[in-house]
């Protein structure tokens, strides 16, 4: 993976409106519950507001509540989505040409119920948690990002995969047309990832198609994107096209492009650096403008970047040095 210095126009924070609807947002939503458990059934928001909260409808959950989001601006223009491009700038300006609808999703393999799904019969929308978690990349940075979305294993549970499926396989969209960087041969397209079953199955383990409230931007991986706290962020493979239950191994772009750089597992690991880097900090990037983000400092990366209690048990017995 490229690694470079984010030049200072990558993060500029030129409004930070979204995140005071965000914020307001939640608010509301906690106010007009209050109303309504009072009777008080007359409230009527601001239409702006109203707009935000119908976006999408989603139950809060208890996940990182207490964790505060990068800004909006940071988390939808410095991305890693080699697809429209290899700068952290390009996912937002070449990602218009990318149609999130309609979309389908094929699901192939040691399962139940096999074929090709419309987005809103494999995403029902009474589904839908936000779960704020921490995002660890590869390069070295991280994010704090308010993802909807759907516990992978409420859709697996649904597909009813049999007993061979020790593996699910993830591919991204391959459309040329829509994705222009897959006209070059820096990856290998489309874009592959993969998981072992009972990591698919964990409950932190979620098919996001929405952040911050909204529907997903395409520069995030519109309509609906993988996100594996516990793993480097590259495991997020975005926009999905198909979902394989496997006996094998799946092939994961990373790995076929450097083997010795990007293993399978790709758990966050402070123990295991990479071989270009270390792997104990982070810079935490919160977007903040002005005197603000000259505190995105460095802080210590954690194991399995703090989900070790949801976690650890996948890999009790395995040498987490040797299955990087
Ligand atoms: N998915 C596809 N299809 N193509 C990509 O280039 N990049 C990965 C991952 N998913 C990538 C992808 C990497 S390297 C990272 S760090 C995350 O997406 C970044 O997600 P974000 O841009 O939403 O933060």
């Amino acid at each position: 993976m490229i690694i470079r210095t984010p030049k200072s126009y990558d993060l500029k924070e030129t409004s930070v409106t979204k995140e005071d609807i965000y914020f307001n947002r939640r608010k509301f939503l906690k106010s007009s519950l209050a109303a309504a458990a009072s009777g008080f059934l007359g409230f009527c928001p601001s239409k702006n507001l109203q707009a935000e909260v119908q976006q999408l409808s989603y139950k809060t959950t208890k996940w990182g509540k207490t964790l505060k989001p990068s800004s909006f601006e940071a988390i939808t223009s410095y991305n890693n989505f080699y697809e429209f491009g290899t700068d952290k700038s390009d996912p937002k300006k070449n990602s218009h040409l990318l149609k999130p609808k309609p979309w389908t999703i094929e699901v192939a393999g040691h399962v139940e119920k096999t074929g090709v799904f419309d987005f809103d019969e494999l995403v029902e929308k009474k589904t839908l948690e936000e779960r704020i978690y921490r995002m660890r990349c590869v390069e070295a940075w991280s994010m704090v990002i308010p993802w909807i979305g759907v516990p992978l294993n409420k859709i697996i549970k649904k597909l009813n995969p049999s007993s061979k499926a020790k593996f699910v396989g993830f591919t991204t969209l391959k459309d040329p047309t829509q994705m222009p960087m897959q006209n070059t041969n820096i990856l290998d397209w489309p874009y592959v990832e993969g998981l072992r079953i009972d990591e698919a199955m964990n409950p932190l383990t979620l098919l996001a198609v929405g952040l911050y409230g909204k529907t997903m931007p395409n520069q995030n991986g519109a309509p609906i994107r993988l996100v594996v706290p516990w793993k480097y962020g590259f495991k997020g493979i975005k926009s999905i096209v198909k979902i394989e239950f496997l006996s094998h191994k799946p092939p994961s772009s990373w790995n076929i492009q450097a083997p010795q750089e990007y293993g399978f597992y790709s758990n966050v690991n402070p123990n295991r650096d990479h071989p270009r880097w270390s792997q104990k900090k982070e810079r935490r990037i919160t977007g903040q403008s002005g005197f603000a983000a000259l505190f995105d400092d460095k802080i210590d990366t954690l194991l399995f970047n703090g989900y070790a209690e949801e976690v650890a048990h996948l890999y009790k017995d395995m040498d987490l040095i040797k299955f990087f």
